[in-house]
């Protein structure tokens, strides 16, 4: 049976987008967004992220893409950081409006984070990789998840069904095809992708409105709560999940390459 349900739980917050579900992007999605940016990193981006790993015992920043999910109880100030909630039946997204968390507390959510984290990264010195103030390994870490969060628009459901499916339940077999998409198929749109606004490091904003309206136009429509969904629902989404996967490793080195230059 491959049919796809989707849970209660996620359509009783319907047009709330980045829905803080237990399984997100899930360790398959965040992965492929770590996978696909690194191999697109500069010389020397990845030579700091080589740097900020050895660390840990990890030398690939795709096995390290779910590590901040994995210590959001242990950094319980953290969960906040991985969602933004954008009011019911508007499918826009305003930072000062959505930016938020429930205590109101101004920045503290996914594109908040993206930004703090930047400008944690920035103060990042080759010479003496271990001089920040701040934890650069952790705020490489949260950078790299939060890029995957803030591209989703599903929870996991629908990558482990098309792995299953299409490419011989094989991860890698799935990053490679969206990696040959990256060079052919959409590869006049990749440089948009990779575009900030004139000297910025990180511009999230743009990915949560994109985000907002994907999921308006895609994830909802046409589901009613607790259904089983069909084939031509996973078929019809499958596309838009591939490039916000896609366009989340595309920006995530790019950013990279701009704060390591
Ligand atoms: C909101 O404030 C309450 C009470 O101070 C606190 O227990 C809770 O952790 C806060 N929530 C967040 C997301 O910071
Ligand atoms: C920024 O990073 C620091 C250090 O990890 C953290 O304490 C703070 O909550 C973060 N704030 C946001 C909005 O990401
Ligand atoms: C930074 O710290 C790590 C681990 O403590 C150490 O292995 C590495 O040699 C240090 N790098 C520099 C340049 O001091
Ligand atoms: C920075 O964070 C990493 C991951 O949590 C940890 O292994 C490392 O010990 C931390 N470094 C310092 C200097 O606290
Ligand atoms: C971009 O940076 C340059 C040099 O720092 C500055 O002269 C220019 O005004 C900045 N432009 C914007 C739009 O902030
Ligand atoms: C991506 O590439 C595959 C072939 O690997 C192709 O069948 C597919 O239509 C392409 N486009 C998308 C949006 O997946």
């Amino acid at each position: 049976m491959d049919n796809w349900r989707v849970y209660p739980f996620t359509l009783s917050i319907v047009l709330m987008f980045l829905f803080p579900v237990i399984h997100g992007w899930g360790f398959d999605g965040h992965y492929t967004v770590c996978r696909i940016a690194q191999a697109r990193l500069s010389g020397a981006a990845a030579d700091a992220v080589e740097k900020l790993l050895s660390v840990t015992s990890e030398k690939e920043l795709g096995n390290l893409c779910i590590w901040a999910d994995r210590v959001k109880f242990r950094y319980h100030w953290s969960s906040a950081l991985h969602y933004i909630d954008t009011p019911d039946s508007l499918c826009t997204y305003q930072y000062d409006r959505d930016c938020k968390d429930e205590n109101n507390t101004r920045g503290r959510c996914v594109a908040g984070a993206i930004r703090n984290y930047t400008t944690q990264l920035l103060t990042y010195n080759s010479d003496s990789p271990n001089q920040s103030q701040y934890n650069l390994t952790e705020a490489l870490l949260f950078l790299a998840h939060f890029m995957g969060d803030i591209h989703q628009v599903w929870d996991d459901n629908i990558i482990e069904t098309s792995e299953k499916r299409f490419y011989d339940s094989n991860l890698e077999e799935l990053i490679e095809a969206i990696q040959q998409n990256i060079t052919a198929e959409w590869a006049d749109r990749v440089k948009g992708w990779e575009t900030c606004g004139l000297n910025e490091t990180a511009c999230p904003d743009i990915y949560a409105s994109e985000g907002i309206k994907a999921a308006c136009a895609w994830a909802y429509r046409g589901v009613s709560e607790g259904s089983v969904l069909e084939d031509d629902y996973f078929l019809s989404r499958l596309p838009v999940v591939k490039m916000r996967l896609a366009q989340g490793g595309v920006r995530l080195a790019a950013t990279l390459n701009r704060i390591f230059g």
